[in-house]
């Protein structure tokens, strides 16, 4: 029988808990080692999951010999430091989206990927969503014609802590980074790099912004108009507009359960379910890449973190966002 792929996870907070959920379901994998700042908090975490080894520092997890793969869910700003850690160690990382904050960061995480020979991937799950599968599938097809414009947003209601990491400042707080990011993917899978980039925010105390308000515009005069917000509840919905038809991705639409093609005014419906919280799908690629000896993975490649990071850099200088 093949050995299960061996996973451990840095900062066992709110989305590790979602994630190592998924692991437990995932056949081919096991948590192997948790670590936190604090070692008791690893312990009742391992314990929740199944992880036998909690470590009370970082880098004790990426120095066990044992660990394949680890994924880092750390807030934001710690990416960089903790990924270029685990991979000067040559361990394999999955890292929580932003891979970095700007653009200079996730360059030299990957090229140190590269220069380790080890695997590196973004976690945007969004990505291996069967529902996001289904509608490369239909824009494949030419099931909609030529896409005109794309319509997405992602807006929930924060809970106004100053210090959490949505709204400080040093733990990369504001929308755009935390969920703005997935329309702008969307659009960058749907649509490639655009030519010009508006934006308009507003921003908080802490000088994150709260609102953000994108419109792209594409070489070949295709439109995208992107929304993100930590003020209110928002549809969450994406939509792609084509000259024969529409593809809706249903709420939340980063992963989707339930896509509608509409063509000649008919509606047909797919119900596409994912497994677990959704998080199983981004670990059966990265096992998949592991034991196929891959560095990167070819349907999350390392120019598309590359480029959405670059993306989302744009739209910082458009609305004067500094960290
Ligand atoms: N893919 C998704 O659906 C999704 C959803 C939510 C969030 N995320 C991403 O996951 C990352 C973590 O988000 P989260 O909501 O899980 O955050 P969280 O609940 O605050 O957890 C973050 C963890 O990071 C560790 N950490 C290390 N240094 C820290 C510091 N100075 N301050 C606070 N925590 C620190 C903590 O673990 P220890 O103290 O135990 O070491 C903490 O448990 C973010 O980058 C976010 O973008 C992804």
């Amino acid at each position: 029988m093949t050995k299960k792929i061996k996973w451990g996870i840095i900062g066992p907070g709110k989305i590790a808990n979602k994630f190592a959920a998924d692991l437990v379901i995932s056949k081919d994998s096991v948590l192997y080692g948790v670590a936190s700042r604090d070692l008791d908090k690893a312990k009742a975490f391992g314990e929740k999951y199944g992880a036998t080894n909690c470590y009370s520092s970082y880098e004790q997890l990426a120095e066990d010999p044992e660990i394949d793969v680890i994924y880092i869910a750390t807030p934001h700003v710690f990416h960089y430091e903790n990924t270029m850690m685990c991979l000067k160690k040559g361990k394999a990382v999955l890292c929580e989206k932003p891979m970095g904050i700007n653009s200079d960061q996730v360059e030299e995480m990957l090229q140190e990927a590269a220069k380790q020979k080890v695997f590196l991937m973004e976690a945007i799950w969004t990505r291996f969503i069967p529902a996001t599968e289904k509608m490369l599938a239909l824009l494949e097809q030419n099931a909609i014609g030529e896409v005109l414009f794309v319509h997405a947003d992602f807006g929930f209601k924060g809970d106004g802590n100053l210090e959490s990491r949505l709204l400080n400042k040093k733990l990369g707080g504001g929308s755009l980074l935390d969920i703005g990011i997935y329309p702008i993917y969307l659009s960058l899978l749907v649509l490639g790099i655009p030519t010009d980039i508006k934006a308009m925010a507003r921003m908080t105390t802490t000088e994150v912004d709260s609102y953000c308000s994108m419109l792209f515009n594409y070489s070949n005069d295709s439109k995208a108009i992107l929304e993100s917000t930590i003020e209110a509840k928002t549809p969450t919905e994406a939509c792609i507009y084509g000259s024969e038809g529409t593809i809706k991705l249903h709420s939340r639409f980063h992963h989707a359960n339930k896509i509608t093609l509409t063509q000649n005014g008919v509606e047909e419906v797919f119900d596409i379910d994912y497994k677990g919280n959704g998080y199983f799908h981004e670990i059966e690629e990265v096992n998949n890449c592991l034991r196929q000896g891959l560095t990167q993975s070819s349907k999350l490649p390392f120019t598309l973190s590359l480029d959405l990071i670059k993306l989302i850099d744009r739209v910082k200088n458009e609305i004067g966002l500094e960290y």
